[in-house]
């Protein structure tokens, strides 16, 4: 067995290329996305703000943002196709499974065939996959074929629409939106490099983010927001979380929602997202999922000095504006959409391919023993 942290297990801590778009915490500069602080980007402006920024580099002017908004909105329908696909695949599915079988198929019916529409795909697939994931769920759980032709002004309300119909407070909207900017990109993280991996073979871009959706999937990265949930749903207050996570650390269980592979104290996203689920928690009159969080939160630092990363309080604030918790994961999917595509145009204009070593720990060289000898 090898020693983990002997062997730098996981890559921790090394360069693996370059970028321009985010910094995690670096020389003290903790996540800024193209230069901008993610708290003054979550406080000031809006998703679509930040995934302009994010894919053209600069802040757009108050026209530029008109002009992308009017873009994505139009670009939000699906082709029947792809629709029929999507009414084929049952509710049981993970959702995770039915964005990328969805972004494949719409690879399918509108490839990207040589780069120089890049930027065009990246933006349809900003636009087309809160539609994907919410037409299957509301077809599949609720038998409704939705219209997708929302034109609503934003990711976020258009999201919300489709979803979970008429949108009780518009704090559920700005809520939306502030998560998905906090989502919207974070540097080499698992899926991001995945997508990387996959550009710099010169794949197309739908093949480098069904790859990455892959990733994304799995509990140690995007499941955990999910996971996180699930678990703050068995306990019925504080003083039954206190006492279930001491059980859970005693047997040595993962506690999913803390912890990160970068950050080393607090995740800078953490503070934001908890203060609006604080927020929701209060207008929705919620009693028990934001004070069992707080418990959990108070009661991980103090026995392991682990801190609540990102996905811990988007699981109540979620929950609170209720969105079923199987469509979490795809939610990350939507938002990460940006700083995927934005990774891969990066990686194509400088690429060479990714290709590493390893150290090989295996036999020594040894004879072929031909069958019938064995
Ligand atoms: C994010 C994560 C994968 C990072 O993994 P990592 O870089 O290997 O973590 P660290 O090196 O900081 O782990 C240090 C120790 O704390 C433990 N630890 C880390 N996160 C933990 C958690 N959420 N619950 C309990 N123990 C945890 C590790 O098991 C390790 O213990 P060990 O030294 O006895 O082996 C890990 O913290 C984790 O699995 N968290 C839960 C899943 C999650 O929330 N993922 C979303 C990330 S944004």
């Amino acid at each position: 067995m090898v020693d983990k942290k002997l062997s730098g297990a996981g890559l921790r801590g090394q360069e693996a290329g370059e970028t321009a778009l985010c910094t995690v915490g670096q020389s003290g500069t903790g996540l800024t996305y193209l230069g901008y602080d993610i708290s003054e980007l979550a406080r000031d402006s809006t998703y679509e703000e930040v995934a302009y920024l994010i894919l053209y580099g600069e802040l757009p002017s108050v026209e530029e943002l008109d002009k992308f908004c009017t873009r994505l909105s139009t670009m939000r329908n699906l082709p029947q196709e792809l629709c029929a696909t999507l009414e084929s695949i049952p509710a049981t599915a993970h959702p995770m499974d039915v964005l990328r079988t969805g972004i494949s198929i719409l690879g399918n019916f509108e490839p990207e065939g040589d780069h120089d529409r890049q930027y065009e795909v990246a933006e349809r697939l900003i636009a087309a996959s809160p539609s994907i994931v919410n037409y299957w769920y509301q077809y599949s759980h609720e038998g409704n074929r939705i219209d997708l032709d929302t034109r609503a002004k934003s990711t976020a309300e258009h999201f919300l629409r489709t979803l979970i119909g008429e949108i009780r407070h518009d704090l559920f909207v700005r809520v939306m939106d502030v998560s998905l900017i906090l989502y919207a990109e974070h540097e080499f993280n698992a899926s991001t490099f995945t997508a990387r991996v996959c550009a710099s073979t010169l794949s197309d871009m739908y093949s480098c983010v069904t790859a990455a959706i892959g990733s994304l999937r799995g509990p140690l990265h995007g499941g955990a927001n999910e996971a996180a949930m699930e678990l703050i749903q068995t306990f019925d207050g504080p003083e039954d979380a206190i006492q279930g996570i001491l059980e859970k650390l005693s047997r040595r269980e993962l506690i999913m929602g803390f912890g990160h592979a970068v950050y080393r104290e607090a995740d800078p996203r953490n503070v934001i997202i908890k203060g609006w689920s604080e927020q929701l928690s209060n207008l929705v009159g919620d009693t028990k999922l934001y004070p069992i969080s707080c418990a959990i939160e108070k009661v991980m630092w103090e026995q392991k000095k682990l801190f609540a990363n990102a996905d811990f309080f988007h699981a109540s604030a979620y929950h609170l504006m209720g969105i079923p918790t199987k469509i979490f994961t795809p939610i990350f999917v939507i938002s990460r959409m940006v700083g995927w595509v934005a990774h891969v145009m990066e990686q194509r204009s400088n690429n060479r391919i990714i290709r590493p070593s390893a150290k090989y720990i295996g036999s020594e060289p040894r004879p072929f023993t031909p069958i019938s000898d064995r």
